[in-house]
């Protein structure tokens, strides 16, 4: 599509938007009484309307039922995580039973190394990006001291071409191939939250497979982003958080896929609770884990119900709206985004993340060459609620379930704004 640098443009893609009517069905956020330009879903989504409903009625099956609820709420407690199967299924592209809601991501993570990441003398090394989010990072360098390895000899980081921020692909297989005999795991942030750079899953999996590793992936910042096809992608596991695109509340609950050829496997090792065990003995209290088969063998405690039913509101919108749709939307939404600010033609600033629009999701960060904090400060003011990262970047990400080329197009003309004032 041919852009236009006007109001009236952008007016005219949101009345073209198929998908328009969802922004109603969100609580938008003021500032100073006025509706902001929120572009920061991918640091904590906004609220449907209907969380509010969703909880309140387990609060009030929960006040009237007490510990009956278990069985006899409208959603029985016992099997709560099982309503979010279908949801997160269609978003991860994974069968009901890879897939499952529990705890929260970094925990999921290292579950999940725990079980996938089982070093031997010859093949022990992972491969990770450099610059993953710390969290990874941490869970990363305490499994490989667990293990009595060091992470400096063991984990290999993954770095841009000199003068370049996104990985190539070449440039990743080609690493997996050179540690191919060493290699245990390959574990990558799906989109990079730094650099918004969305990777090739299906590509880097087959290389990693292919060396005889496990593949493995974060998907904070693509669940509910971009549509992904764990299962026919073979993926091995994936981890993610609920708050980001999910919508379903800050520090709420977050989730895990295993691929079904691990998912049934009973005998994988892993660190066991009372509610992975073989549910229709969970009550018996007897000595011996027996995991469920599925995704769900790896669950530890009872589910969180409350943040559970806030991920229910959400995930019931995303089977409104669809996740392909969504994508389709999202391609347009931040592609004019990314049109508008290079519009501005300064050299104050410089798009960071990839213009291949087939390598990004919603995400677009800026790189600040000066005065970053400073412009950031201004466009709060004016009503963006966006994110900084330090050094020195901003990161806007509109999110096509409720944001609209309206707000992109002001958000722009506040952001050149600033490049003056500043
Ligand atoms: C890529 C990534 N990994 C891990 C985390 C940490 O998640 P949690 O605190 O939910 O464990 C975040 C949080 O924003 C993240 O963006």
């Amino acid at each position: 599509m041919k852009f236009q640098n006007s109001l009236a443009f952008a007016k005219q893609l949101d009345r073209a938007d198929a998908l328009k009517s969802f922004r109603a069905k969100f609580h938008i956020p003021k500032v100073k009484g006025k509706t902001s330009i929120y572009f920061t879903g991918n640091s904590l989504g906004l609220q449907p309307k209907t969380t509010k409903k969703y909880v309140t009625e387990e609060l009030e099956d929960w006040a009237k039922l007490g510990v009956e609820g278990h069985i006899h709420s409208r959603r029985p407690w016992l099997y709560y995580h099982k309503f979010t199967k279908k949801g997160l299924g269609a978003l991860t592209g994974a069968k009901p039973s890879e897939v499952v809601a529990m705890n929260h991501l970094t925990v999921n993570l290292h579950l999940m190394l725990v079980t996938f990441y089982r070093p031997t003398k010859t093949r022990f090394k992972i491969i990770a990006e450099k610059g993953a989010f710390s969290s990874d990072q941490y869970a990363l360098e305490s499994q490989v001291k667990l293990h009595g390895l060091n992470p400096d000899e063991t984990i290999i980081e993954l770095k841009p071409r000199n003068g370049e921020h996104s990985l190539r692909t070449e440039d990743i297989i080609t690493t997996i191939e050179k540690h191919a005999s060493e290699l245990a795991l390959v574990i990558i942030g799906c989109v990079q939250y730094y650099s918004g750079q969305l990777f090739n899953i299906k590509k880097i999996t087959e290389a990693g497979h292919q060396a005889g590793a496990m593949v493995g992936f974060d998907l904070a910042h693509g669940i509910g982003n971009v549509p992904f096809n764990l299962h026919k992608d073979n993926v091995d596991f994936a981890v993610w958080c609920g708050y980001k695109y999910l919508n379903s509340g800050p520090g709420t609950v977050a989730g895990a896929f295993v691929h079904e050829r691990h998912a049934t496997n009973v005998d994988l090792p892993r660190f066991a609770g009372w509610w992975g065990h073989n549910e229709q003995e969970r009550f018996q209290m007897k000595k011996g884990f027996k995991p469920m088969s599925g995704a769900d063998g790896w669950q530890l405690s009872n589910f969180p119900v409350l943040p559970g039913a806030a991920q229910l509101a959400s995930l019931e919108i995303f089977q409104q709206a669809g996740i392909k749709n969504l994508r389709k939307k999202s391609l347009l939404l931040t592609g004019y985004l990314e049109f508008l600010l290079k519009e501005i033609k300064s050299d104050s600033f410089q798009i960071l993340t990839t213009n291949k629009k087939e390598e990004r999701g919603c995400q677009l960060s800026v790189y600040m060459n000066k005065s970053g904090k400073k412009v950031f400060d201004i466009i709060t003011k004016a009503g963006v609620i966006a994110d900084w990262r330090e050094p020195n970047v901003i990161r806007v990400a509109p999110v096509p379930l409720y944001n609209t080329f309206e707000e992109v197009f002001r958000l722009a003309k506040i952001f050149k704004k600033a490049q003056k004032q500043r």
